[in-house]
């Protein structure tokens, strides 16, 4: 099987990227990613060494580049990982994300229609559905709640998610698309909630917590969605859906009060900061339909997962280090600044 994952040198990709180099030895991956600011060359140095995998530098909006990259590589699955992903920067500048997540993915489709695939799988996320009320911890997202957004980053994701069940209907183009919630792990970008305050609380900085901390997220070890996924693109049944979560609820407050503790930091670092605008209350999945269709089953609960990511950058501090010396000091002022 060849298998495109775009986005592979981000956060999620490259874990998946890692998942199924050790899980389907067999199975050969190509790379698609632009390398933006996201991007890291350094996170797939061991993938680099094995002779089925192979790295191209690319934008999957450059249709040109993609359709030269399918009649090359001659792709049976597609994994869209590629994106803009974080909810700040897109609430600064919405454009990029339009430009990425929608019509990047179409370009990703045409060529799939253009080339023949077995599969294209998109990677979407739970903030398709919009927020859940802190105090309805009955309610919870499935397959057919309304897609409702909030946020430019959030409603370009919903865009493409409609794209993809669109060249589905039309065109007949096999596909399906996973819906999952905030993921932590190794090598997540220290912009998001879990790594920032690792890395802060390590250099003793203070701790940025949107309005009062009560808003909830639901976490999922990044092994575990990769997990998902492969099940999805193997045995999931095309033109579906997949909700992926675990029932892990965290307000952000318990996340970062969490990370204090196993850091042995004080909480004095905690600095209440203005809010996000338009910022999403609740998170919570119903993974149901998965573990059902699939038998797909999380491993990793958050209080271990939590303390396996902390030893993680514990551990590779370079890699993170690299980063935060980097474009990265200029963003955290621009963005904070005057919070
Ligand atoms: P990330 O920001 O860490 O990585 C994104 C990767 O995409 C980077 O390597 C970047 O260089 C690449 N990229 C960006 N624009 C590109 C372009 N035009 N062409 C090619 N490559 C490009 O993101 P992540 O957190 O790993 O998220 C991956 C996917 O999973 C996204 O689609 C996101 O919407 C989705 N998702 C993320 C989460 C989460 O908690 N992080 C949860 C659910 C879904
Ligand atoms: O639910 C899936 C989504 O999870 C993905 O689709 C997104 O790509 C991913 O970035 C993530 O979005 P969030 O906005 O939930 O993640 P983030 O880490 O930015 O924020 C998590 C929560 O923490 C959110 O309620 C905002 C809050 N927060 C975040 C930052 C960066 C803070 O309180 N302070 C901060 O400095």
């Amino acid at each position: 099987m060849r298998i495109l994952v775009t986005g592979g040198a981000g956060f999620i990709g490259s874990n998946f990227v890692y998942y199924e180099l050790k899980n389907h030895p067999d199975d050969k991956i190509v790379c698609l990613d632009a390398l933006t600011y996201a991007g890291n060359l350094h996170t797939l140095e061991s993938a680099m060494q094995n002779d089925n995998f192979k790295f191209v530098k690319g934008d999957i909006a450059d249709r040109e580049a993609v359709y030269n990259l399918f009649e090359q590589e001659k792709i049976d699955i597609v994994v869209n990982f590629a994106a803009e992903s974080h909810v700040d920067r897109s609430v600064e500048n919405p454009e990029i994300f339009l430009k990425t997540n929608i019509i990047g993915t179409s370009v990703l489709l045409d060529a799939c229609r253009k080339y023949g695939i077995r599969r294209y799988h998109q990677v979407s996320t739970d903030e398709v559905y919009g927020d859940l009320p802190l105090d309805r911890t009955d309610l919870f997202f499935t397959e057919t709640t309304p897609i409702h957004t909030s946020s430019p980053y959030s409603s370009s994701k919903a865009a493409a998610d409609l794209l993809v069940q669109a060249y589905h209907r039309t065109y007949g183009l096999p596909i399906t698309i996973s819906r999952c919630s905030n993921n932590y792990g190794p090598y997540h970008f220290p912009e998001k909630l879990i790594p920032l305050m690792i890395s802060r609380a390590l250099a003793d900085e203070s701790l940025p917590v949107y309005g009062k901390g009560e808003n909830v997220r639901d976490w999922l070890y990044v092994e575990d969605h990769c997990s998902a996924i492969d099940l999805i693109i193997r045995k999931g049944k095309d033109g579906e859906v997949y909700n992926i979560g675990g029932h892990n609820e965290r307000t952000n407050l318990e996340v970062v009060k969490t990370i204090l503790k196993v850091l042995q930091k004080p909480e004095s670092l905690i600095t209440y900061v203005t809010d996000r605008p338009g910022h999403d209350l609740r998170y919570a999945i119903d993974p149901t339909k998965i573990h059902n269709e699939l038998g797909w089953l999380p491993t990793t609960k958050f209080d271990d997962g939590i303390k396996k990511t902390i030893k993680w950058y514990l551990d590779n501090k370079p890699w993170w280090e690299e980063i935060l010396k980097g474009d990265y000091q200029n963003y955290y002022e621009k963005m904070y600044g005057n919070r």
